[in-house]
């Protein structure tokens, strides 16, 4: 595991386990807002404060939340953000990142490390809960295919897992169905994927799928529609 730079100035980390990066090297914030935020429709349910449940798929160095969670604050809307994820980094590598550039996330990203130092070092799987003003965050912490979600609950998923080549569970049809359930009718799931085999495990789950302009060095990525 080493931390490299991208090309707009954010930090990300290089697996060696899933030999890869856990943003693009074209920008970690370029990736998230592009893919993430416009991609499920995130940012415009938190303009117009709605309040908003989202699931994400590979919490990781958390920047996902931390950008979610800085924008909800700017406009005081209501979050509430479930993630998934086996291998939580430790509270040095939060501090260490350099994910405090983000716009409005400095206080969140202090409270969570602090949050982070009061757990176990050894943390058993379960459900992981840090609160921040309007702002709720669960980590189920264990494995994603066998996570139990709720039915008919999330307005958003981030579909943010390694590639479908490194991380294939996370890709199939049944865990993709798994996601379809947990979300409300009309709710959008996005990932920076454009691949074919995926698009297709999406539809097989039920998904309507389009293909949308990517981030930074990508021609596509996917939405999908509940
Ligand atoms: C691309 S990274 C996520 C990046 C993250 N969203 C961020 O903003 O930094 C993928 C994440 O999925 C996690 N992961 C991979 N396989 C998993 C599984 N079967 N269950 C839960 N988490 C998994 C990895 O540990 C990694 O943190």
């Amino acid at each position: 595991m080493k931390i490299e730079i991208t090309e707009d100035g954010f930090e990300t980390i290089y697996s060696d386990k899933y030999r890869q990066t856990y943003h693009s090297r074209h920008g970690v914030l370029q990736e998230a807002e592009h893919v993430f935020l416009d991609g499920a429709g995130v940012k415009e349910l938190i303009v117009n404060q709605k309040k908003c449940n989202i699931l994400e798929v590979g919490f990781g160095t958390g920047f996902n939340f931390f950008l979610t969670a800085a924008l909800a604050k700017k406009h005081n809307a209501e979050l509430n953000f479930v993630t998934l994820e086996n291998n939580l980094l430790s509270y040095e590598i939060f501090d260490s990142l350099n994910h405090d550039q983000i716009e409005n996330a400095v206080f969140i990203r202090q409270h969570f490390v602090e949050w982070m130092t009061s757990l176990p070092e050894n943390l058993k799987n379960g459900d992981y809960h840090f609160e921040y003003g309007k702002i709720k965050l669960t980590i189920k912490k264990g494995d994603a295919v066998k996570a139990q979600l709720n039915d008919e609950k999330y307005d958003a998923v981030y579909l943010d897992a390694f590639s479908p080549e490194q991380n294939p569970e996370l890709w199939t049809v049944d865990f993709l169905k798994k996601l379809f359930n947990s979300m409300r009718k009309n709710a959008l799931m996005s990932t920076y994927s454009a691949k074919g085999s995926v698009r297709r495990a999406m539809q097989e789950a039920g998904f309507d799928v389009i293909k949308k302009p990517g981030p930074k060095g990508k021609r596509e990525m996917l939405v999908a529609m509940k």
